[in-house]
């Protein structure tokens, strides 16, 4: 059995390209997130072949924002594919409407707090309310559940705050923002290694470029996995 605490996020153009890399990561990994980035690279049709034909778990991240009428709806449609996670913002009116939308499918909606690549600048330059970034995390993710979210993306350095709550009880928390020890961050500012994440209460790790655009993709993800069951 794969162990599906490690999501692999397919960040490649194309859903050639992102089949070929699960060709490559094999059995190991049965947990994959698609993004926007694939969107018009056939990303849709590639989860749709990966759970259905190759019994692979799929985090769908579209970060849904807009009024509840169209989340509502683009929720129905996507809830079809019966796929497993997908993002939309955290703000209760977009979590209430994406709930409305996947109403009796196993999809579980995670609420986005605040993205793991802003800082206190980037919260300032969009007009974010004054406070620590942790303690905004923190309520996002508070009122998230209290609108039915059935999870959260959080950063890693966030997860224990957030596992702690009270709303959070049987909850799940996802966090972005890995890096083994050595990786490159790129854009990511609020990072933790894959074993402390998951002690510090996540339920699933996502990880991107440090599996994909590793020389050996293959051995990128197992080194992680021996990390996790270590
Ligand atoms: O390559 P890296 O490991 O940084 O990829 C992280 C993935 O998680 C990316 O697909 C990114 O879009 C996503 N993500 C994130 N922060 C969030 C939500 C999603 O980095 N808050």
């Amino acid at each position: 059995m794969s162990d599906d605490r490690l999501i692999v996020a397919l960040d490649v153009p194309n859903a050639l390209q992102g089949l070929q890399l699960t060709e490559q990561l094999g059995d190991a990994v049965s947990f994959y997130k698609i993004g926007l980035g694939m969107l018009t690279g056939g990303g849709l049709a590639l989860a749709n072949e990966l759970k259905q034909d190759h019994g692979k778990r799929i985090f769908l991240d579209m970060k849904l924002f807009d009024i509840g009428a169209t989340v509502e709806n683009a929720v129905r449609g996507l809830a079809q594919f019966n796929l497993d996670f997908l993002t939309v913002h955290g703000d209760p009116h977009v979590v209430r409407a994406a709930k409305e939308g996947s109403a009796g499918k196993e999809l579980k909606i995670l609420a986005v707090t605040i993205l793991t690549s802003l800082d206190r600048n980037d919260l300032d330059a969009g007009l974010i309310r004054p406070g620590d970034v942790p303690e905004i995390v923190r309520e996002r993710a508070a009122r998230a559940f209290d609108a039915g979210a059935d999870g959260v993306i959080a950063s890693p350095q966030e997860a224990a705050m957030i596992r702690a709550l009270p709303e959070a009880s049987s909850k799940l928390i996802v966090t972005p923002g890995v890096r083994p020890t050595g990786a490159e961050l790129g854009d990511q500012k609020r990072v933790a290694t894959p074993a402390q994440a998951i002690a510090d209460g996540a339920d699933h790790i996502v990880v991107g470029r440090p599996v994909w655009a590793a020389n050996d993709p293959s051995a990128a993800a197992r080194a992680i996995l021996d990390e996790l069951s270590s």
